[in-house]
């Protein structure tokens, strides 16, 4: 019988007091377990992923550290695959939007939140049989999570990151949007830089997440793409083709230019579908995903001691690595 502080799932057992503990912010306590900081609740579904969860070969899996661009790799993937199925549906395909109907959040599941680990009792067996194929999911779990099953199938994962100082910020105002009902106010940048820097956020420390990635990446290149949020804002036809072409649809010239247009921050942020409502289980706001979407504007909350001290962390942990931000 698990005690009340273990985690357990059928015969496996994660005894929580084990393991390395911190309080994030002013909410819940953290463990580290394998190498990463999580949530009781997240080594839960982790272990009913791994006992349960069967991957197909051409399944489709984004993966991404919270804040990194997720949003937008939902949604172009949703606009990627439906540029193929034009024609599938009853009105000869035209007018396939999944995204003017659904936030991407919706359209895409993030699978140890959204499949697994849920409070109803909808079955997870029963939400992945009915996904068309290729299912799309996505995943905020490091690589050292994912399911054998996964990483033994041919299936396909696409990993976006961003550069730490943007994803610090944008978290930060994503967690500042969520309590602003609460009469706490946010939370105060410094402590959660000086928090982010010791690596203990959830699913961090983030440059361990990158590398698990991208170190995986290097060994079988043909089944993992990595994707730079910076390189989609700079170049964003080039590695939109890129992102069609290893998921098995390339697109023509025009496509990309749909695909981008459907995907577009400014597109997104205006739909009516967006501004109200929230994501599926965790109750999150729909219009919570979507802010700025610039590059730098680590600028507005940074001092130059904070940038420097936080670049020389990244330098020294991607170090001997090939990968830079
Ligand atoms: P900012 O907070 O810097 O504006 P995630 O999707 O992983 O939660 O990341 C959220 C960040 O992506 C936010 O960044 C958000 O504004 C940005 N974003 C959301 N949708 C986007 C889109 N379609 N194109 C570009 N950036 C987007």
């Amino acid at each position: 019988m698990a005690s009340a502080s273990s985690v357990s799932l059928m015969n496996q057992e994660v005894d929580l007091d084990q393991l390395p503990k911190q309080q994030f912010w002013e909410n819940n306590y953290l463990y580290k377990w394998k190498g990463f900081w999580l949530f009781p609740n997240m080594i839960k579904s982790v272990l009913d992923i791994q006992s349960h969860f069967k991957a197909c070969s051409d399944d489709i899996i984004l993966a991404s550290f919270p804040k990194t661009g997720t949003t937008w790799l939902k949604a172009l993937c949703v606009s990627i695959l439906e540029c193929q199925s034009k024609g599938d549906d009853d009105n000869g395909g035209d007018q396939k939007d999944d995204l003017s109907k659904k936030n991407p959040h919706s359209c895409v599941l993030t699978f140890e939140s959204e499949v697994y680990g849920r409070d109803d009792s909808i079955n997870p067996e029963d939400i992945l049989s009915g996904m068309p194929s290729p299912r799309l999911l996505h995943t905020h779990l490091p690589y050292t999570h994912l399911p054998d099953s996964m990483k033994k199938s041919n299936c396909k994962i696409v990993y976006i990151t961003r550069n730490p100082k943007d994803t610090l910020v944008s978290f930060w105002h994503f967690a500042a949007k969520l309590s602003a009902g609460s009469n706490r106010g946010p939370y105060p940048f410094e402590k959660a830089y000086n928090e982010f820097c010791k690596g203990g956020y959830p699913l961090g420390p983030h440059s361990d997440h990158v590398l698990e990635y991208w170190y995986e990446k290097s060994k079988r290149p043909e089944n993992i793409l990595f994707l730079k949020y910076e390189e989609l804002k700079k170049d964003p036809k080039e590695q939109v083709k890129k992102l069609a072409s290893f998921i098995g649809r390339p697109l023509k010239e025009i496509e990309v230019e749909e695909v981008l247009w459907k995907s577009s921050l400014d597109r997104l942020k205006d739909l009516e579908v967006n501004k109200h409502g929230a994501v599926l289980t965790s109750n999150i706001p729909n219009n919570s995903f979507f802010r700025k979407g610039v590059v730098g504007d680590w600028k507005n909350h940074f001092t130059e001691e904070m940038k420097k001290n936080l670049d020389e962390i990244t330098r020294t942990k991607l170090e001997g690595s090939g990968f830079d931000f």
